[in-house]
């Protein structure tokens, strides 16, 4: 908030005081009532101003609406505004006892108007066109309102009625409106956009200046900082997440930052996402993309080649598995998943499967109905996975976005350079495959129990 300085308020008044035009002819002794006062010699130029107070301001008797004379000699009272004037101008008293904010200055009517006439309709002081106010309301504001590097087009001009009634309103600030129906007027882009969105966000709601200055700013879009600068006065925790975070995801960190991903004002898609959230990642994971430590694969090719998409994607949703903003995990992954192709059995390394899949299917040695990966009742995902050294992690079998074949095996997985074939064929009850690790070995449900070990 702008606090008025004393000085500016000071030199002001000197600025605004006695008018320039009052006559120097010698004053007559007495006042005769059927002349005009601004005829012959004396206060000629009393209606020389582009605009008069009223259209007979000059006739007879017109100057004694306000200047009562006291006695016969030539002298005259004058009542102080606002009373002299609101006598007459009842709206404006009216607004002053209604309105919610009224301007501290506005009892001083000759403050800023001249109470004769001026080069505007309004009778302004110091103002020399209606479209800019810049010198009548800098007398008392202070300038850098309008000076910092972004300006705001209505404000920069001096159009500051655009907004704000100069005398008293029923908003706060003394606007003639607030929020999104006081921008919306003239940004419809945005207005319809917050109009026709599921999720609104809230700060727009309290209006748009929680970001934007409405006169100027240091940032571009007069805002009060850049990017996720922004942001962080009201997200630190997301944004300190995104800095710190042992993986981080470039997005959120370079220049456009959060704005790559969320609209600031609202959005038809849940957490104002710019679009759709799996369309939204695909727009940059449309290709092979440089992480720090691999080349990532094209995902938006590997899912349109792939019909058989994993249950959390077809419900569009990658973050059903990835934290977007930075993650402890590998791969940007909301709970911890092996990073490579072999890992030491350990139960919180597949925290992510877990939390949707049964563990049992993987941690019990025999089973019959926990898991269609078996034997008999041997249990393979056991065997393959379930070991001290060199446990084979999900991705060796599965693919976890998108396969050709169901039950997410993989046709191919990476091998150091290989890219080494699996050949899983699935039967009625099991299924065989013939992959680089081993020969050709086949499953079946339905077999025997397996023999104890002696
Ligand atoms: C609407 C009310 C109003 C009318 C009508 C009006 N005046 Fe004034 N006049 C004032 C006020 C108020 C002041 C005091 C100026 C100020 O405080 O800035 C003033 C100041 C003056 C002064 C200067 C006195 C001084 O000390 O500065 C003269 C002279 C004057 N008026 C003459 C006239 C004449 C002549 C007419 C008619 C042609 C006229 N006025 C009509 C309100 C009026
Ligand atoms: C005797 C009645 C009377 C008094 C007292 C009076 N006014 Fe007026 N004022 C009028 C009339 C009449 C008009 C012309 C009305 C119109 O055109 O709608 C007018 C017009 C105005 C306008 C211009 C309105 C416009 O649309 O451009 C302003 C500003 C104004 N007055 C301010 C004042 C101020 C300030 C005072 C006190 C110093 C004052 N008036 C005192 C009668 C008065
Ligand atoms: C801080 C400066 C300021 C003060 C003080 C002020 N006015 Fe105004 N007034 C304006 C401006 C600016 C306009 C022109 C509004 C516009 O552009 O629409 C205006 C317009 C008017 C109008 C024209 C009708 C309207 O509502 O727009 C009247 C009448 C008026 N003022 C009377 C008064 C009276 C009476 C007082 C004292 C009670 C007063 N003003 C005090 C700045 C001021
Ligand atoms: C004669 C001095 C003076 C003039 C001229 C003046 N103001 Fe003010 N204005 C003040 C004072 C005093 C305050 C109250 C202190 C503050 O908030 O800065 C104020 C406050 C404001 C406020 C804040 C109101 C609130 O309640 O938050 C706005 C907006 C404003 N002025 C706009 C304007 C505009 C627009 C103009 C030009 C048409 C203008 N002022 C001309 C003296 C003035
Ligand atoms: C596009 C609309 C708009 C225009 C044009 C505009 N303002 Fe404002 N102004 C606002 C809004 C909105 C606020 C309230 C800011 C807030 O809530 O933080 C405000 C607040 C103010 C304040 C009080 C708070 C502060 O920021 O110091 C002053 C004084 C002020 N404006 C003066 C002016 C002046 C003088 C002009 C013309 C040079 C002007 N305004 C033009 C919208 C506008
Ligand atoms: C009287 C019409 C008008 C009103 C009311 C208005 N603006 Fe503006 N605004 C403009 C114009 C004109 C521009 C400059 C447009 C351009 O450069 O393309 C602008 C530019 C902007 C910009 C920068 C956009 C850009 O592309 O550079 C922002 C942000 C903005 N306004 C926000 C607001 C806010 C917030 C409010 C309400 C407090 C508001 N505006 C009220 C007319 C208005
Ligand atoms: C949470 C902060 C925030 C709020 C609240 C906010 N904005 Fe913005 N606005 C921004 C940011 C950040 C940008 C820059 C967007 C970009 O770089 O793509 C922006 C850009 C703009 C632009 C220019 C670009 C565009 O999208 O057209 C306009 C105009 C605008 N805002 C108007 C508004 C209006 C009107 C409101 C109130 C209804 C509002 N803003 C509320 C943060 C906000
Ligand atoms: C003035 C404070 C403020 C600023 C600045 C701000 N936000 Fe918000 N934001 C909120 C509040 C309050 C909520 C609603 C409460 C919550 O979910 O934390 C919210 C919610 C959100 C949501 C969740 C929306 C939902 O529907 O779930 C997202 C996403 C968001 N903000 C992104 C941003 C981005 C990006 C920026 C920077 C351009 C930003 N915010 C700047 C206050 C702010
Ligand atoms: C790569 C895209 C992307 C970027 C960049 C991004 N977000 Fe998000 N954000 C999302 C997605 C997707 C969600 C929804 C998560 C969900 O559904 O669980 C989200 C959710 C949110 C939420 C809602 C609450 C929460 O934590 O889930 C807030 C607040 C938020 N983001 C703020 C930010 C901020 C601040 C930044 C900048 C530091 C940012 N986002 C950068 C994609 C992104
Ligand atoms: C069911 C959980 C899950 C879902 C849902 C999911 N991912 Fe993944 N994502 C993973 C796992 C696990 C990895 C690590 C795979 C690996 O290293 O073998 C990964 C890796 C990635 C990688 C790095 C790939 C590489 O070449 O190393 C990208 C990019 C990726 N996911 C993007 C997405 C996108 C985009 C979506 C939404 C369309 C999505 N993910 C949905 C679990 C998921
Ligand atoms: C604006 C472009 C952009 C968008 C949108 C985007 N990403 Fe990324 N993503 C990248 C870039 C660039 C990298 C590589 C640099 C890095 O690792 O941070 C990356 C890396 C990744 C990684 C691997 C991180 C690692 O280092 O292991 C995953 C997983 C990922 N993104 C998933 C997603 C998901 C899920 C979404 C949607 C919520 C998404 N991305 C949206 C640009 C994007
Ligand atoms: C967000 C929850 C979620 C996460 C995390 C998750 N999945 Fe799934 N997965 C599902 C759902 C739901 C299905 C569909 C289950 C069904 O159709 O019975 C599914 C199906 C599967 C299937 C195929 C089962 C079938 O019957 O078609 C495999 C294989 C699979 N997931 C492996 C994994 C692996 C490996 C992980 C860990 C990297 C994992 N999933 C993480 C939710 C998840
Ligand atoms: C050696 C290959 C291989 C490994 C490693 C592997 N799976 Fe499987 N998985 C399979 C096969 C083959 C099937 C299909 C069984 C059938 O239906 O015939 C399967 C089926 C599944 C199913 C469907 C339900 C069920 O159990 O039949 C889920 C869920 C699943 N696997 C999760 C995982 C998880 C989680 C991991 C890692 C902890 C993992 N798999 C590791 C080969 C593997």
């Amino acid at each position: 908030m702008f606090h008025l300085r004393l000085a500016a308020l000071l030199a002001a008044s000197a600025l605004l005081g006695t008018p320039s035009w009052v006559a120097a002819a010698e004053a007559p002794a007495s006042i005769d009532p059927s002349a005009s006062c601004s005829g012959g010699d004396c206060h000629a130029d009393a209606g020389d101003h582009e605009n008069i107070h009223w259209s007979d301001f000059t006739a007879a008797g017109e100057c004694q609406k306000c200047h009562e004379p006291e006695g016969d000699l030539h002298s005259f009272s004058v009542e102080d505004p606002p009373d002299l004037c609101v006598g007459c101008h009842e709206e404006i008293a009216s607004k002053l006892s209604s309105g919610k904010t009224v301007h501290d200055a506005a009892e001083g009517c000759t403050d800023c108007h001249d109470p004769h006439g001026g080069a505007i309709g309004g009778l302004l002081l110091e103002v020399e066109a209606a479209d800019d106010l810049k010198p009548l309301c800098f007398g008392c504001h202070d300038e850098e309102l309008v000076t910092q590097e972004y300006t705001h087009g209505p404000a920069e001009q001096g159009e500051c009625t655009i907004c704000h009634d100069p005398h008293a309103s029923s908003e706060k600030s003394l606007l003639l409106a607030e929020g999104v129906e006081l921008c919306g007027d003239c940004h419809d882009e945005v207005a319809e956009l917050i109009g026709g969105a599921e999720s609104v966000h809230s700060p727009v709601e309290d209006g748009c200046t929680e970001c934007h200055n409405p006169h100027s700013g240091p940032s571009e879009y007069m805002l009060a900082a850049e990017g996720k600068e922004l942001c962080n006065e009201c997200h630190d925790d997301v944004v300190d997440e995104a800095k710190s975070a042992p993986v981080d995801h470039a997005p959120a960190l370079d220049q456009a930052g959060c704005l790559n991903c969320h609209s600031p004002h609202a959005s038809s898609v849940a957490a104002n996402l710019l679009k759709p959230q799996q369309e939204l990642c695909l727009s940059c994971h449309n290709k092979p993309v440089e992480s720090e430590d691999a080349k990532l694969m094209d995902m938006q090719s590997l899912l349109e080649e792939n019909e058989q998409w994993h249950a959390p994607i077809r419900k569009d949703g990658c973050s059903g598995c990835h934290q977007p903003h930075g993650s402890a995990n590998f791969r940007l992954l909301k709970a911890p998943f092996p990073p490579r192709f072999y890992a030491a059995f350990d139960f919180d390394a597949y925290g992510l499967c877990f939390s949707c899949h049964e563990d049992l299917a993987i941690t019990v040695e025999r089973t019959r109905t926990l898991t269609n990966f078996r034997d008999g009742d041997r249990n393979l995902h056991f065997l393959h996975v379930n070991k001290e050294k060199r446990g084979r992690t999900c991705r060796a079998c599965h693919d976890l976005h998108a396969t050709e074949e169901p039950l997410h095996i993989r046709k191919r997985v990476q091998f150091g350079n290989w890219l080494m074939p699996i050949h899983f064929e699935k039967s009625e009850t099991g299924g065989s495959c013939h992959p680089g690790c081993h020969s050709i070995k086949a499953y079946d449900r339905e077999a025997d129990d397996y023999p104890e070990k002696q």
